[in-house]
């Protein structure tokens, strides 16, 4: 099984660099999820991964070989793309089995595989029909079940799922975890989309200008994010940012007009501030308490609520503090009524210091 390291990777479309100096390593089994906003080089990356594309300058290795000057097909790599491109005059025993034929796989062999992946992915019944007969969903495992047939040691997807409605893609995005789980293959996963990257991946890359923002952990980035964009890009309603000023003598954070102070004693600062540093605080939704008495070390701020939106399983409350609006989530069983006033809390030994300026943490 194999390993990805990608070495000073550059890519240039003409007189547009999209990636300058990219460093990523995958490791054996892992899912590796690229998350980004649209154009910020997440299917540059994976198609120069896979050999589609030639890179300016950098080396791509998979499974110790530098395959950098690689065809595609050499690679030992499997890919599913956005758009699947089934081949419509073939019934889906032909499309699952044409790669192999290509590769003048022996006949029995060919016939193993593509059982094997139909079993696999829940499509047995569905081997005579033609693509067009097929729901979205249905084709999508067609072109999953291509890239399946190929027993590759790494696989490569584009954003598979962004065609499904809402209820298939949940539906896929499982059927993928599972896929993961019993192969233990490398996996590389490109998508826009926060959920899939937070459900699917072991860990995440978040990308925007194709620079890495960060690389770690769906809770790492979730819980300590590493600049503003990775903050701000993860987490629905995004996290709350408060704007102030750091207080060193007090050790505490100075809330704009000094309506409240935070006490940071508890804040893991990863680098010291300096006094009187312009900073934002960023705290999620969920860590925010309505109306509990604070704890030594908490602190407690006035709000006045301005909408009040359930959502099913939990209601989130947008109110007005000082001249900020701040969401919260709360469980959907507490009563809270639009133009209420609420003591609002947090710990902010949970929260995210972040410098004005750079939009690094602190
Ligand atoms: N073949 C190409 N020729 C010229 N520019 C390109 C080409 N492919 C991509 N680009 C540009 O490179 C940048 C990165 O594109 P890329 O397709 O990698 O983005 P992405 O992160 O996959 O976005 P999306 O989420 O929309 O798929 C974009 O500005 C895009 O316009
Ligand atoms: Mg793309």
């Amino acid at each position: 099984m194999s390993a990805i390291t990608v070495k000073d990777l550059a890519v240039s479309f003409g007189h547009l660099s999209v990636l300058r100096d990219l460093q990523l390593g995958v490791n054996q089994g892992e899912f590796l999820v690229l998350l980004g906003p649209s154009g910020c080089g997440k299917s540059t990356l994976l198609n120069a991964i896979a050999g589609l594309i030639e890179p300016e300058a950098g080396t791509v290795e998979i499974g110790g070989r530098d395959v950098t000057h690689f065809e595609p097909k050499d690679r030992g790599i499997a890919m599913v793309f956005q758009s699947y491109a089934l081949y419509p005059k073939m019934t889906v025993r032909g499309n699952l089995a044409f790669g192999l034929k290509v590769a003048r796989l022996p006949r029995g062999e060919i016939k193993r595989r593509v059982h094997e992946a139909a079993e696999f992915l829940h499509i047995t019944e569905l081997l005579d029909r033609r693509p067009v007969q097929l729901s979205g969903g249905q084709r999508q495992r067609v072109a999953i079940g291509r890239a399946l047939v190929r027993n590759a040691d790494v696989f490569l997807f584009d954003e598979p799922l962004s065609n499904l409605d809402a209820k298939l893609r949940a539906e896929l995005r499982v059927e993928i975890k599972r896929l993961h789980r019993d192969l233990g293959s490398t996996m590389i996963y490109v998508t826009h989309d926060q959920i899939e990257a937070l459900t699917l991946a072991d860990r995440i890359a978040v990308m925007k200008g194709g620079i890495i923002q960060q690389l770690g952990t769906p809770r790492e980035i979730y819980d300590t994010p590493a600049n503003l964009f990775v903050a701000s890009f993860i987490g629905s309603p995004s996290m709350n940012f408060l704007e102030g000023r750091i207080a060193l003598e007090g050790d505490v954070f100075h809330y704009r007009n000094a309506i409240f102070d935070v006490p940071l004693t508890a804040y893991p600062f990863a680098r010291p501030p300096s006094h009187g540093q312009p900073v934002l605080l960023g705290v999620r939704p969920e860590n925010i308490a309505v109306d509990g008495a604070p704890k030594p070390g908490e602190f407690c701020a006035e709000a006045n609520v301005d909408l009040v939106e359930p959502t099913g399983a939990d209601t989130v409350v947008w109110c007005q503090v000082g001249t900020h609006s701040i969401s919260v989530r709360v469980d959907a069983a507490q009563i809270i009524n639009e133009r209420q006033k609420l003591c609002i809390g947090f710990d902010p030994g949970r929260a995210s210091m972040f410098d004005l300026e750079s939009g690094n943490r602190l």
